[in-house]
């Protein structure tokens, strides 16, 4: 009988990496799909990460996904990373070939996919608040920048991560305002179509919401990238006042789709992932 080759190895990399949704969406594609395929968590604790990277092919590992507090640090082991991942200036995405590694940076662009095909939003034209300037801030308004929309208002408490985030887009042509970290009622940010909650604020049951109800319109759309919990403060607030809401795993899974087809070259099964993100009866 022949002998039966070993699974491809995926998986996801981090500390702590434990409580990750990605293998669940990932393996169950890979059933799908019949793959002789794993994915795996590989928490690796910062001392161990740089041996840990020089050694994938040897283990056997095709992909990873890289999650916190790796996104950044990764780029120096990394023979060739995108322009966009550049831009943002984090790795979500290592696809291993040849004992090389390419990094890529799948977040933004999960999230506008998200927003387009899901939400039915299009960013052309339309003005869009973000709260938050840190990496998943990045990503995100990386992505909304080539699609052209009219304004990006940016709120932070750390204003140099403003600067340097509107620096990045006005580059890439887009207009940006700046909301200064002690004023989140400024109207400039609740004229805007999207209002996007990037901060961490939110991932705690007892977390506040960052801005004042009252400001909140119902012709808005609030997405919060947090997906650990289905409504924060925000969200309840955002729906109660008539908005459209949305959480991050519909970012979550557009990211895993597209980091699947960096890595195996095909579709995954859209509705197996997400089945396996609870995001389907
Ligand atoms: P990520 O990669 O998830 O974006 P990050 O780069 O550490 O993580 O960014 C965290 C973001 O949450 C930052 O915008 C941070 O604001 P500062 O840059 O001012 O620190 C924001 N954040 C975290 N706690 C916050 C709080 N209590 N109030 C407002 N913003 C907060």
């Amino acid at each position: 009988m022949a002998k039966k080759s070993p699974p491809q190895i995926f998986g996801v990399l981090g500390f702590p990496a434990k409580h990750s949704l990605s293998p669940k969406m990932h393996n169950a594609a890979f059933k799908a799909l019949g793959m002789n395929a794993r994915y795996r968590i590989f928490e690796i604790e910062p001392s161990k990460l740089k041996p840990f990277l020089a050694t994938l092919e040897k283990r056997g590992i095709h992909g990873l996904n890289v999650t916190i507090p790796y996104k950044q640090t990764v780029m120096s082991y990394i023979k060739r990373t995108t322009p966009e991942a550049r831009i943002i200036g984090a790795v979500n995405t290592i696809k291993v070939s040849r004992n090389k590694l390419y990094g890529c940076n799948t977040d933004g662009e999960g999230f506008l996919k998200h927003l387009k095909t899901d939400l039915g939003f299009d960013p052309r034209a339309k003005t869009i608040s973000i709260l938050g300037a840190g990496g998943a801030s990045r990503a995100v308004c990386v992505s909304l920048s080539n699609a052209s929309p009219k304004r990006i208002v940016i709120f932070n408490r750390d204003r140099s991560k403003t600067i340097d985030l509107m620096h990045i887009l006005n580059m890439n042509g887009v207009c940006t305002d700046l909301v200064a970290a002690n004023s989140l009622s400024d109207p400039r940010l609740f004229e805007a179509d999207l209002l996007i909650n990037t901060t961490s604020v939110g991932m705690k049951e007892s977390d506040p919401s960052l801005v004042d109800k009252r400001n909140l319109h119902p012709g808005m759309l609030v997405y919060d990238l947090v997906y650990t919990r289905k409504h924060t403060r925000l969200m309840e607030d955002a729906a109660e006042k008539g908005c459209r809401i949305a959480n991050g795993l519909g970012m979550l899974l557009y990211q895993g789709m597209l980091s699947f087809k960096i890595w195996t070259g095909r579709m995954p099964p859209k509705k197996v992932m997400e089945k396996a993100l609870g995001l389907q009866p």
